[in-house]
């Protein structure tokens, strides 16, 4: 079989892109130019907030969002062990304790039950992350942070555009979130993120933050508080201008394909798909993830459909076992949904023009592969 590999993701980058890059490149204002407020802009035209922050990576989005709910030293955060690894280190970096609780089953989002049973004195907030593009339970995290006095801080890197239970948009429930745009999210800048504020205040901090702690009206080597370099370059809001004019398209083609591949992949045995929506929520395609039978060899089938040019990637580890967690006491069998979820999960490649033909032949490597 000599098919082309199949890529694992595949960012959507057109002439618009390429014409507002240049338009940047000639304008010789390469950083804190007028595209990086353009960007900020639509973005939050487009989410329908007062105003959003640029940031360059979700990460560093994370980090600011950590310090403006003043999370530090002697605080504990309840957060997912099944997240991306930045979701546990941005509270790291601010001397933040993580303190892990175990997922809903279905949703594989961070179990409210689980989380208010894992408060304690010195709580200060809770982390919840839109996993797989579907929004956390946030009717109760809220219902928990305000009987509680909490802080909130929403990780929706892998959810632009997902509706949750009451029918509204992922970072828009008015406290803190996040957004990343790494290459294989729903709509890229190559590298960056965007953290959405309160209120006027929290945005003109958040400005001067990720900008070495100057204020808007300072000269460059003024500063007035503890800052960082977190500054989006306008090459990369260029791209994002161009993306966000096309995201509905995006993810509408997102959604489309993840229904190409379920009406394929539902055919094959032993597999568990993403759940359906349920009343209002709509999932953001951002991967597809399915679950392998218990007992499969993941790393194996891996291997077989590697060698039939189809890139699948073990995902998610949880991340309570890395060694920054572990440091603090966390070990296997703590977080038994999770785990048990993280070893048996597999990302397929995943993309907006994917066809029928593409899923067919995921479909038949994996069934192959499950019984080879
Ligand atoms: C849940 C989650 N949080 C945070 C991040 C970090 O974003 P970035 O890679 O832009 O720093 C990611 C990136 O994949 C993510 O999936």
């Amino acid at each position: 079989m000599n098919e082309e590999p199949l890529p694992l993701a595949k960012p959507v980058i057109g002439e618009e892109e390429e014409r507002l890059v240049l338009e940047v490149l000639r304008s010789g204002h390469l950083s804190l130019g007028p595209m990086g407020r353009r960007f900020e802009e639509d973005f939050a035209a487009w989410l329908g907030v007062d105003d959003a922050v640029s940031t360059n990576s979700g990460t560093t989005a994370l980090h600011l969002g950590v310090r403006a709910n003043g999370w530090g030293p002697g605080d504990e955060v309840v957060l997912t062990p099944f997240t991306f690894v930045a979701s546990g280190n941005c509270l790291l970096y601010e001397g933040v304790k993580p303190v892990f609780a175990d997922i809903d089953p279905v949703s594989l989002n961070l179990d409210p039950a689980a989380a208010e049973a894992a408060i304690g004195d010195n709580t200060a907030g809770i982390l919840p992350v839109d996993i797989f593009g579907s929004s956390a339970a946030w009717p109760e995290f809220e219902r928990i942070a305000a009987d509680r006095g909490l802080g909130l801080l929403e990780d929706s890197a892998q959810a632009l555009g997902a509706i949750d239970e009451e029918g509204r948009k992922a970072g828009t429930r008015g406290h803190l979130s996040i957004f990343a745009f790494y290459a294989n999210k729903q709509m890229t800048t190559g590298e960056g993120g965007m953290i959405i504020p309160r209120n006027p205040a929290e945005a003109e901090t958040l400005r001067s933050e990720r900008n070495q702690g100057r204020a808007v009206d300072m000269n460059w080597l003024d500063h007035d508080r503890l800052g960082f370099n977190y500054r989006l370059s306008d090459i990369a809001a260029a791209v994002g201008v161009a993306q966000v004019a096309k995201l509905d398209r995006i993810l509408a083609d997102r959604a489309r394909a993840a229904s190409i591949y379920a009406e394929h992949l539902g055919e094959v045995e032993g597999i568990e798909l993403p759940p359906a929506d349920q009343g209002k929520a709509r999932r953001s395609w951002f991967v597809y993830p399915v679950r392998l039978p218990e007992g499969a060899d993941r790393d194996g089938i891996i291997r077989t459909l590697g060698e039939a040019g189809i890139p699948a990637k073990a995902y998610l580890p949880a991340i309570h076992l890395f060694p920054q967690f572990r440091e603090l006491g966390y070990r296997e069998g703590q977080f038994p949904i999770a785990e048990g979820v993280a070893a048996r999960s597999m990302a397929l490649p995943f993309y907006g023009d994917l066809s029928d033909a593409d899923a067919e032949r995921v479909a038949s490597a994996l069934r192959s592969a499950l019984t080879a």
